[in-house]
């Protein structure tokens, strides 16, 4: 690193710093062996200024790396930005001097999902833009004209029904909707959800007949906005609260249930459990940080650790416990139970270490047992998010079998430079990876991604 590297801020230095060339390679190196399951594409998304720089990591220009694998052989990657109306137009504004909003504005950076055969690119700031299954931009989605708020990055597709849940938040009112679209691709429901004030809502979860909101104290603050940076910061004084609505409900139907403060980024998954009396009470795992923001808004916390929420939907109460003390991010379970029973979930942990750089884990949870396995990738590769895949879909709901599949990622290796796509074994997580699919170049740090079968 030189000198002036280190007056860059941490998202513009080191692997962080954005790449400026969209690659399309088919000679791609693969060690050990793919499996043959395996045919689709694993696709993340992530900040990568297109100028070389931007306020904050949150805020630079969205651009996709995907790896194409075909039962057993790895086909492609390619590189491209999300062609949104900032890149072309960087002096674009979402918000006008008339007070006007253009959702069509945005850099589209944090997620990447499909639904009804949709690829769309997500920032909880604007609209989706739909890309190609080889990552070219077809443009700005709206669900033919029905959408009329931001789109969080992280709906959350129901396995059972098929449905799209989400919502959106903004800084005027009304400060969250939820949205609800069919298995078809139709927005079917919108409602109006009653919150105190402007706060940062970045993800949400969903049970098989409920969804839950976090209303959380990380506010809208007008001074912070002016000056051109993240504007949220911690409130002492807005109460942090969860709530829990009827799937299909109406938005005055909300149960809210307040909580101790602290901010969740993701939550890992949330499930219903009755009892033999019949009281119905959903059980929400997050990634919770005891505060987010508090005196300065630029500066990240990395101190978020696997915490349980238990509502109880019948009386009214809630109940909490950390379950690891682990400091981890980006938790996700397979996608075939989001909103049912799991009994695993995984995350990327960083361990402190005494007088060395931290040890990154990719850790799985068996939160049945209430014991953890981790991948050790030591202290010189970082991982990102891994997304499970299964080995077989009619298999994930047998929680003896659930982890049957694969976890899949992009690793970055400080000393060469470079970045893959690794494949490990997720019922041996621990053991050497199945394979790993050389990149062309390294993969900036970025955020979520998905795996999309054929
Ligand atoms: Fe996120």
């Amino acid at each position: 690193m030189t000198d002036d590297d280190r007056a860059l801020p941490f998202h513009l230095r080191g692997n962080y710093a954005p790449v400026f060339d969209e690659l399309t390679e088919t000679e791609l190196t693969v060690s050990g062996q793919l499996p043959v399951e395996l045919t689709g594409l694993y696709v993340r998304n992530g900040a990568n200024p297109h100028t070389g720089t931007s306020p904050h990591w949150f805020a630079g220009d969205g651009m996709l790396h995907g790896v194409r694998l075909d039962a057993g052989k790895a086909s492609w990657y390619r590189n491209r930005w999300v062609q949104t109306k900032q890149l072309a137009e960087p002096r674009a504004r979402q918000i006008g001097s008339d007070g006007s909003v253009d959702r069509t504005v945005g850099v589209n950076n944090t997620h990447v999902v499909r639904h009804a055969g949709k690829i769309l690119t997500l920032v909880e700031s604007s609209f989706p833009c739909e890309m190609s299954p080889e990552l070219d931009t077809i443009g700005v989605y709206d669900f033919d004209g029905h959408l009329d708020t931001a789109m969080t990055a992280h709906p959350k597709i129901c396995p059972t029904t098929g449905e799209m849940h989400f919502f959106g938040y903004g800084f005027f009112p009304p400060y969250l909707t939820y949205h609800r679209v069919s298995a078809g691709g139709d927005l079917v429901q919108s409602e109006v959800i009653d919150v105190a004030g402007p706060t940062m809502i970045h993800d949400f979860s969903i049970t098989e007949h409920h969804v839950l909101f976090m209303d959380l104290p990380v506010v809208f603050d007008l001074d912070l906005a002016m000056k051109g940076g993240m504007p949220y910061r911690w409130d002492d004084d807005y109460e942090a609260r969860i709530g829990v609505m009827a799937r299909g409900g109406s938005g005055g139907d909300v149960q809210w249930f307040a909580i101790d403060p602290c901010y969740v980024f993701h939550p890992m998954n949330s499930f219903e459990r009755t009892s033999p009396s019949g009281a119905t009470s959903i059980v929400f795992d997050t990634a919770r940080y005891p505060d987010l923001w508090r005196a300065d808004s630029a500066k990240f916390n990395n101190d978020a650790t696997l915490h349980r929420w238990t509502l109880d939907l019948t009386k009214g109460t809630v109940s909490e416990e950390p379950l690891d003390d682990r400091l981890i991010e980006f938790p996700r379970v397979n996608d075939d139970l989001v909103g049912l029973t799991n009994r695993y979930g995984y995350a990327v942990a960083n361990r402190p270490v005494a007088d060395g750089p931290p040890r990154s884990e990719l850790v799985k949870y068996d939160l049945e047992t209430g014991h953890s396995t981790a991948h050790d990738f030591g202290t010189t590769q970082i991982p990102g998010e891994a997304v499970f895949v299964p080995a077989d879909a009619e298999t994930v709901r047998d929680t003896a079998r659930e982890d049957a599949g694969w976890l899949m990622g992009f690793i970055y290796d400080k000393p060469t430079d470079t970045s893959s796509l690794v494949v490990l074994d997720a019922s041996d997580i621990a053991a050497d990876p199945v394979a790993s699919v050389t990149l062309p170049r390294r993969v900036p740090f970025g955020f979520h991604g998905s795996w999309m079968p054929d």
